[in-house]
């Protein structure tokens, strides 16, 4: 509920509706290349580069990369720590042909494909099965299946949104895949939105040419990840619910062969070998770089990072992230939480508190975040919420443009959200701040989804330069399937004729000494499984 301070200031918001109705579809303007650089580089988190340390260690030394990151990155072990009894590597817990770590959408993609080939697939993931950020994920996928798209023109849009930086054969092969993924997803039973002749809707999201956004409502990845988890347990694929990797196992040709699993709940360490090993472990946005809040799942503490570099995998654009313009800043209870670019898609404004809008709402989220930060920090046009300020998302204005039951019929979830704590989205505008919402960077793979360590592969947010340096809206569960999937053909395509050797960790004794010889003296264990708010 507000106060009576920010209904007085509502009306402002509302004092211009009209005129900033009637001035569509001209204003608000969209910026010049050399704006948008300038406020980039400016105002964007990515470029403080007093938040940054330079990597000592490992395949990306002399790379800056978040402070955070960068601690976990050259960390301890965990099995270097005291805690854990030395690990008898002649005897395995247990055996597969294809080890998963990860239990989100690629994870599945992946584990879904690589059954088909006959393997015997295990999914290990450190919390339930479908804990995940693909679940979080609400405003929709991106594909080019209309008449008047194509994978190509999907290519440069994505191509220019993300700085021109992508890898050109990932991106290629994700605009490519992309119709083939959401005619899989239908088959398995997504409800996408369709129309009454049964054609898919389409939407536009920040930075588009074309309305390619697939959508449930405005839970299109908890959707996904349902149905994916359905078939996961319809095909009797095997789960390892609560239990993490801690470390990989490489034999001793530097080979993927297996990873030291933690039962979460009882700390006991298992031994799995495997032919073939596939990391989907996600995001890190529970690494509240910076101090920002983050619209991440629980468990995004960028593990799958931290077990590749120690193998010796080298990371692309580990030093840039997404945070989306529109997280909650008030009330308290949902602070970070998204507010889907979906709202802004159906036509809401980012509002300062005279009641301008100051930036475009669709232009793409690094430019619009960076935008929301200049207004409250330099400008000082944001809205007091208490600890810092917010600006306003003018999402009442929807129903007026597209009108009435627009937005309980288009976005459900984000008007119950927030009905819960009293506000009612289609009377008032909300309150939002850029929320750390993914990890533009990551684990390098090649095409065919192959790290740098043989019969090692990864899939999904743990990846990085399929998106350049800034990923547009939707693309990200298109990525999951397109490179889950993908991961799940090579490793079902090869494991039949993998003989892994002796399990070692040589690696990891390796690392040790560099780091020593670097003179790290960092004793945080890493992989850090789960945040701790307990500090
Ligand atoms: O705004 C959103 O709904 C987020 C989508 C995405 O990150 O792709």
């Amino acid at each position: 509920m507000y106060s009576n301070e920010i209904f007085e200031l509502i009306k402002k918001v509302e004092a211009t509706r009209q005129e900033r109705v009637a001035a569509l579809p001209d204003r608000p303007v969209r910026m010049t290349a050399d704006e948008k650089t300038e406020l980039l580089r400016k105002f964007h988190p990515d470029h403080i580069d007093s938040e940054f340390d330079l990597l000592k260690i490992g395949p990306n030394a002399g790379e800056k990369v978040p402070k955070e990151l960068a601690r976990l990155l050259q960390g301890k072990s965990m099995l270097l720590n005291s805690k854990y009894t030395k690990i008898d590597l002649t005897k395995t817990d247990f055996e597969t042909d294809i080890l998963i770590i990860g239990g989100g959408g690629a994870g599945c993609a992946a584990g879904i494909i690589a059954s088909e080939y006959g393997a015997k697939v295990t999914i290990a993931t450190k919390l339930r099965i479908g804990d995940a950020n693909t679940m979080m994920a609400e405003g929709g996928i991106q594909a080019a299946v209309k008449e008047n798209d194509s994978p190509a023109t999907h290519y440069l849009d994505a191509f220019g949104g993300g700085h021109f930086a992508a890898q050109a054969d990932l991106l290629k092969k994700l605009v490519s895949d992309g119709p083939g993924a959401i005619k899989w997803l239908d088959e398995l039973g997504v409800m996408f939105d369709k129309d009454a002749d049964g054609v898919m809707i389409t939407t536009h999201g920040g930075g588009t040419s074309r309305k390619r956004m697939h959508a449930a409502a405005d839970y299109t990845g908890k959707e996904i990840m349902r149905t994916l988890r359905d078939e996961v347990q319809n095909r009797g694929i095997e789960v390892m619910d609560y239990t993490a990797a801690i470390e990989l196992l490489l034999d001793e040709d530097g080979k993927a062969c297996g990873a030291i699993l933690q039962n979460m709940e009882t700390g006991d360490n298992l031994t799995a070998r495997a032919k073939v090993v596939i990391l989907a472990t996600g995001g890190a946005g529970r690494l509240h770089y910076q101090g920002f809040p983050t619209s991440n799942h629980y468990g995004a503490t960028a593990d799958g990072l931290v077990l590749a570099y120690r193998a010796g995998v080298p990371l692309l654009y580990a030093d840039t992230f997404q945070y989306h313009p529109t997280g909650v800043a008030y009330p308290q209870q949902l602070f970070g939480a998204l507010v889907t670019e979906k709202v802004r898609a159906l036509g809401a404004m980012l509002v300062n508190i005279d009641g301008e809008a100051f930036v475009h709402p669709l232009e793409t989220r690094d430019v619009a975040a960076a935008a929301v930060i200049r207004e409250c920090k330099e400008r000082r046009k944001g809205i007091d919420i208490g600890e810092g300020s917010g600006i306003w998302l003018d999402s009442p204005i929807i129903e007026t443009i597209k009108g009435e039951g627009t937005i309980e019929r288009s976005i459900p979830a984000m008007m119950k959200m927030f009905l819960n704590y009293g506000i009612d989205m289609r009377k008032v505008p909300v309150l939002i701040y850029p929320t750390l919402h993914y990890q533009n960077g990551g684990v390098s793979i090649s095409e065919n989804g192959e790290t740098a360590v043989p019969n090692l592969l990864a899939a999904g947010e743990v990846v990085g330069g399929i998106h350049g340096r800034n990923r547009l809206m939707g693309n990200s569960l298109l990525d999951v399937i397109v490179f889950g999937r993908n991961a799940g053909h090579t490793a079902g395509a090869k494991f039949v004729n993998i003989k892994p050797g002796n399990l070692s960790l040589a690696h990891v004794t390796k690392f040790e000494s560099e780091r020593a010889a670097a003179g790290i003296t960092e004793a945080t264990p890493s992989p850090m499984l789960l945040p701790d708010y307990t500090r």
